[in-house]
This record gives structure tokens, C-alpha cells and sequence, in this order.
């Protein structure tokens, strides 16, 4: 069965090779990463994901100040090679900061205690469908992004700059901007190893 879903999965890859050569706005790229959280499922409906969205100096600001949390814990010698990392993640058109709100997850736990345990589990599922949403979207956009983790180090830094309230936890970076590169290769396991199907 043809899906041009699937064929949307299938072209969604890490790009790390960004640029600025996008004909997409930023309103549009904004509206689109609104569109795509506002629509992604979240457990009880309690849509704890938040996002920071930042395009041009913002977002460069965001990799020079994680660049400099990361000065402080990378040893010398390889600093070189995370600093050229990190102008790439620059490089590009924006990045999105992507958030779970602690206070909604807290206030799940209290209200639904026989699921205390599961919401941050939940919330951390719902951050992943988000980015996922995101990165789709960006791609049917012909947007180029890759996933990216500097948190927890870049937290604070990133916290005070954008006066992100203290209840947000970044959980995962989006750098995004044209497609300036081809992508790595990618191995699939095989079906036998991953499918159990009966009946
Ligand atoms: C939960 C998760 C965490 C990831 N973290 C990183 C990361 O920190 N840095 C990075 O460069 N890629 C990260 N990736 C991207 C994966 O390495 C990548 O998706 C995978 O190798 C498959 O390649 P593809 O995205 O081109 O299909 C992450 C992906 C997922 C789903």
C-alpha cells in the first residue's frame, strides 16, 4: 500500500549540514511548530510540552552560551571539535528548545495518585511525540533538523536568558535550517528481530 506518510518518515533524517537558504518565513516555520505540538497527543489531555522557539542571533546565542557551559566541563583538547559541532548547530535558520512543564506533572501526581509514578514517564513519552511531530513537520517543509541533548548544562544559562519560567525542564534542542549536506548512512535490523505477528 502506497502511504505518503510513510514516505514522509522515510525522508525524515538527521541533518546536521544546515543552513540559511530557506524560502519558508519565520512565521511560518513558527506557526508550523505551534501547529505540530498544539496537535500531538499527551496523556489526560494535560499537554505539559512547552517549547522556546529562536531563529537567527537568538538561537546563536543559544549555542554560544551552551559553547561556554561546555568550555567548563570538556576537557581541552577536545573542545575543538564540540565548538565546530556546535557553530553547525549555528548555522542554521533557528532551534527549538523543547520543554515539559514540572509544575502540570506534579499536579497530575497529586490529583491522580494511583498514577503518580507514570506521569513523568508520560511527560517524557509526550516530549518525544512533540519533537518527533516537529521534526516531521519540518521536513514536509523541506526544513533540515537534527535532535540534540545539551541539557542538563545549558539549563540555567538558557533559563535567565529567555526568562524560561522554573517549572520548564528542557528536555531536547531542535537546530533546524536548509539542507546544505547529504545524510550518514543508516542500517536497519532486520523484521524477524523486531516483529512478533500472529493470527
Ligand atoms: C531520543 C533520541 C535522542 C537523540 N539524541 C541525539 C543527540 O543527542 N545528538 C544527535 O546528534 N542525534 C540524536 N538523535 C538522533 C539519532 O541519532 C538519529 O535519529 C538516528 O541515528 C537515526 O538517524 P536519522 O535521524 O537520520 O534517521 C536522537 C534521536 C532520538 C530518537
Amino acid at each position: 500500500m502506497n502511504s505518503t506518510l510513510i514516505e514522509k518518515l522515510k525522508q525524515r533524517r538527521t541533518q546536521y549540514a544546515l543552513g540559511r537558504n530557506l524560502s519558508l518565513d519565520k512565521e511560518a516555520i513558527t506557526s508550523l511548530i505551534k501547529e505540530a505540538i498544539r496537535h500531538t497527543p499527551s496523556s489526560f489531555n494535560a499537554q505539559t510540552s512547552r517549547a522556546v522557539i529562536l531563529f537567527g542571533k537568538q538561537s546563536e546565542q543559544f549555542w554560544e552560551l551552551t559553547k561556554q557551559e561546555l568550555k567548563k566541563i570538556v576537557p581541552a583538547e577536545a573542545f575543538a571539535n564540540t565548538a565546530a559541532k556546535l557553530d553547525g548547530f549555528a548555522a542554521g535558520v533557528g532551534t527549538v528548545l523543547f520543554y515539559e512543564d514540572q509544575s502540570v506533572v506534579k499536579g497530575l501526581q497529586e490529583q491522580f495518585a494511583l498514577y503518580a509514578d507514570n506521569f513523568p514517564i508520560w511527560s517524557e513519552q509526550g516530549s518525544g511525540m512533540a519533537q518527533f511531530a516537529v521534526w516531521l513537520a519540518l521536513t514536509e517543509a523541506g526544513v533540515g533538523a537534527s535532535l540534540q541533548h545539551y541539557n542538563p548544562v545549558t539549563d540555567e544559562a538558557t533559563r535567565q536568558e529567555w526568562n524560561v519560567p522554573a517549572s520548564w525542564k528542557l528536555r531536547a534542542q531542535m537546530p533546524f535550517g536548509s539542507h546544505e549536506g547529504g545524510f550518514g548512512e543508516k542500517a536497519f535490523m532486520d523484521d524477524a528481530q523486531r516483529f512478533i505477528i500472529k493470527g
